[in-house]
């Protein structure tokens, strides 16, 4: 094993990043921390850069002699940011942007789960508003839609009347170039499932379920999570043996055979039906809020995990973590998601532990 210490890059700004530098940071083969861009929180523990583009993190870790970097969100995996390490030799955490089809495309995975047998609700796919409305007579209600792309969490309507299924295609529809999924509904326990993989083998990491109305007791709108905990309560050890078994597993091997190889971290959306685990979709990425609830349980080194992952070479066994269950709280600024009011001071966090930032400043007093 290195023992010598390695320099980190970590790309984003959210919770979830200052969820994965503090834990990072309690590595002890750490040398330094950087952040790109970062966040307030995320300062208290490492450099914040300013880098542009990827060709700028590429020239940065060069100039700093990067032996990692570690992508928490979607948007620059989807974009190639891992192509881009790996030509320049940089050891890079995170799924190239082939892999990362796996959530930019509802539609290419749905496809893949049908090659590969990987249980999912049974679907049809829609290049125009009239095929749509076809695949929705064909179909039926309840039908879920989905435009078919990047929609950070928005995009979805679970559709029980032909009305409401109408509405939402037309409204998919009315981006130019759209395109959609149309879904059979399932009915089940949602849990977040999350896999580290090193393109040829997988590994269980954790499970957490996140809770997304706004309001108290799931009321309002939907958010992009109020809240985790993990682990999933209704989520056992012969559960997680089976969703490895027939999801994640046959998604490594199909992936490596189509030529896409996956590494980096694989989050399943599942539902608990009747039938069994089925996957409701695929993110290539840490979750957040889920991330702040499930590294504090973690007692492996988090770096050491993250490396391996990035090298291919994986260890025999899965990561440790504490029985005890963690849970993340979301204090939002007031109007959010909607029109949130921007400005309020936040008082009261010396002190605290385990506090995480997303969307903070810091003023000149602090
Ligand atoms: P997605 O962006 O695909 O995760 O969908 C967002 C949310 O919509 C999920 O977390 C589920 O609550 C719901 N959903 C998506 N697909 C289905 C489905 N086939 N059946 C029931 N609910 C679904
Ligand atoms: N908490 C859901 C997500 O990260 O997509």
């Amino acid at each position: 094993m290195q023992v010598s210490p390695i320099d980190v890059l970590l790309i984003g700004s959210g919770g979830r990043e200052h969820a994965l530098a503090l834990a990072l940071s309690r590595s002890p083969r750490l040398g330094r921390l950087y952040a790109a861009p970062g966040n307030p929180g995320i300062a208290t523990v490492a450099t914040c850069l300013d880098l542009a583009d990827h060709a700028a993190i590429v020239a940065a870790c060069r100039e700093r002699g990067i032996g990692l970097v570690v992508v928490g969100p979607e948007v620059p995996l989807v974009a190639g940011l891992v192509d881009a390490l790996r030509k320049a030799g940089i050891p890079a955490f995170g799924p190239t942007g082939a892999a990362a089809r796996l959530e930019a495309s509802k539609g290419f995975t749905k496809d893949f789960c049908a090659r590969h047998s990987i249980p999912t609700a049974d679907y049809r796919r829609a290049a125009s508003l009239p095929d749509a409305r076809a695949a929705l007579a064909a179909m039926g209600v309840p039908v879920v839609g989905k435009a078919d792309g990047l929609a950070a969490g928005k995009g979805v309507t679970v559709a029980e009347t032909s009305v409401e299924a109408e509405a939402a295609l037309a409204a998919i529809f009315a981006e130019p170039g759209a395109s959609a999924v149309l879904e059979e509904k399932l009915t089940g326990e949602e849990v977040s499932f999350f896999a580290l993989c090193d393109g040829a083998r997988a590994l269980p990491f954790a499970s957490a379920q996140d809770h997304k109305r706004v309001g108290e007791g799931d009321t309002g709108p939907n958010t992009g999570g109020m809240g985790a905990v993990s682990p999933a309560r209704v989520f056992d050890a012969e559960l997680q043996a089976r969703v490895m078994r027939e999801i994640v597993e046959p998604t490594l091997r199909g992936m490596a055979v189509e030529g896409s190889p996956f590494s980096g971290v694989l989050f399943a959306g599942l539902m608990l039906t009747a039938e069994g685990p089925q996957l409701i979709e695929y993110n290539v990425r840490f979750g957040d809020p889920e991330t702040q609830a499930m590294l504090p349980r973690l007692q492996d080194d988090l770096l050491d995990l993250l490396l391996a992952c990035a090298q291919g070479r994986l260890p025999a066994e899965p990561p440790r973590f504490s029985d005890e269950t963690a849970v993340c709280v979301v204090i939002a600024a007031q109007g959010y998601p909607g029109a949130p009011r921007r400005g309020g001071v936040i008082a009261g966090l010396d002190g605290l532990g385990g506090v995480t930032h997303a969307g903070t400043a810091r003023r000149e007093d602090g």
